[in-house]
């Protein structure tokens, strides 16, 4: 006779839930299963790029799954090089190459590693509050010793406070950096900005030494700043460039836009699922959207609306951000605020620390839900 399971399985318990489950979204809302609606100033933590369910990226990638939903890197994938080809052109960067992965913190881990077979040095210099992901060397250039494993911990990284060009400059000179990897907006740290200063300094002294520069685009790349790249707002070349979050709109990719000056060797890196024909249908639908309604300018115009008035909010002690990325820094721990703009006002918004609340909504925020969002937001100050 069988015996019945007394338990079913459990889910390992690390992510700290709201009770609430998202079933279903449209635009820059979702829906719970009571029917509840809720405008999302979250984005999914900023992976909802295009917004939930667009017609043309349900289209796309319906019409790929019932054609091939993969194959492997061992054959031709035409879809992946219109993907390169789209986005060489849409970024500005049509001489670099592009090696396609499934997440941030894989993208990240490829650079790090590409940049260690150029120049064979094993240090990396990252800055203090960064995040660049979870996976081995991700996780150890993220400055965060909660999440670094004793198995992750191996003297890889120095982490030096962002802007502190002379501190940076001084590591850089000693002639082992291996790569330099910043974010130029920190998400999970706060919305804190590079400055241009630093970021020309960086490449100078990159330049001067081979070491290699990577810009960890995951999280305020592909148009979130208003500009396709955030670091385009400063006017410098990064050597490898990673992306991931919004590529796909939810989509599991990533991807590392890599400069001409390194040459790719066969076997050095490869993936079985990265760039798999569903994916790549993804992000061309996204592409495309992105284009057609011109969202990276969206992105500008609405976030610098939403940073204006935040601005006036007296309640607010400091503003930050560029585009559609935006920290609102309280005297106070934001926890129960948070809630209130959840539970009552029915808005999803983003935490960083205790006293940041972060936005993150899709590029396709309208003006008119900016303006909601702001008249919820006071109703709970
Ligand atoms: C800046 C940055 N880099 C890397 C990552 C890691 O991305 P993933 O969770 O897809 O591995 C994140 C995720 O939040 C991020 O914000």
């Amino acid at each position: 006779m069988l015996r019945k399971n007394k338990r079913s399985m459990n889910l390992f318990d690390v992510y700290p839930l709201f009770d609430i489950n998202i079933v279903k979204g449209k635009g820059c809302h979702v829906w719970d299963e009571q029917g509840q609606e809720y405008l999302d100033l979250y984005g999914g933590h900023a992976v909802i790029s295009i917004g939930h369910a667009h017609p043309h990226y349900v289209e796309m990638i319906s019409n790929q799954v019932a054609t091939l939903g993969f194959y492997s890197n061992s054959v031709i994938n035409k879809i992946q090089q219109q993907v390169a080809e789209r986005l060489g052109r849409i970024s500005g960067y049509e001489d670099y190459s592009l090696f396609l992965i499934n997440s941030g913190a894989e993208a990240n881990e490829n650079a790090l590693k590409l940049a260690s077979f150029h120049n064979g040095r094993t240090r990396v210099l990252s800055a203090q509050k960064a995040f660049h992901g979870r996976t081995s060397l991700a996780v150890e250039v993220t400055a965060n010793p909660n999440i670094i494993a004793p198995i992750n911990a191996n003297n890889h990284a120095t982490y030096l406070p962002l802007n502190d060009l002379q501190a940076w400059v001084a590591e850089i000179e000693k002639g082992d950096v291996c790569a330099v990897i910043v974010e130029c907006i920190q998400g999970v740290g706060g919305i804190r900005m590079a400055t241009p200063e630093f970021l020309e300094g960086l490449r100078e002294a990159c330049d001067r030494t081979d070491t290699v520069l990577i810009c960890d685009e995951i999280q305020c790349g592909y148009g979130r700043s208003g500009k396709f790249f955030a670091h385009q707002h400063l006017g410098v070349k990064p050597d490898m460039i990673t992306v991931a979050k919004g590529i796909a709109n939810g989509f599991p990719m990533g991807g590392v836009l890599i400069s001409p000056k390194y040459k790719a060797i066969y076997g050095q890196l490869g993936t079985t699922f990265g760039g798999n024909h569903l994916a790549c249908a993804a992000a061309l639908a996204v592409m495309d959207v992105m284009e057609q309604e011109d969202l990276v300018a969206n992105a500008a115009r609405v976030g610098e609306y939403l940073m204006t008035e935040l601005k006036q909010i007296p309640q607010i002690k400091e503003v930050r951000g560029q585009g559609l990325m935006i920290g609102m820094e309280f005297e106070h721990p934001i926890k129960q605020l948070r809630l209130k703009l959840l539970k009552e006002q029915h808005v999803f918004t983003g935490v960083s620390g205790t006293n940041v609340i972060r936005l993150l909504p899709p590029l396709c925020l309208s003006m008119d839900e900016a303006k909601e969002f702001i008249t919820r937001l006071k109703a709970v100050l």
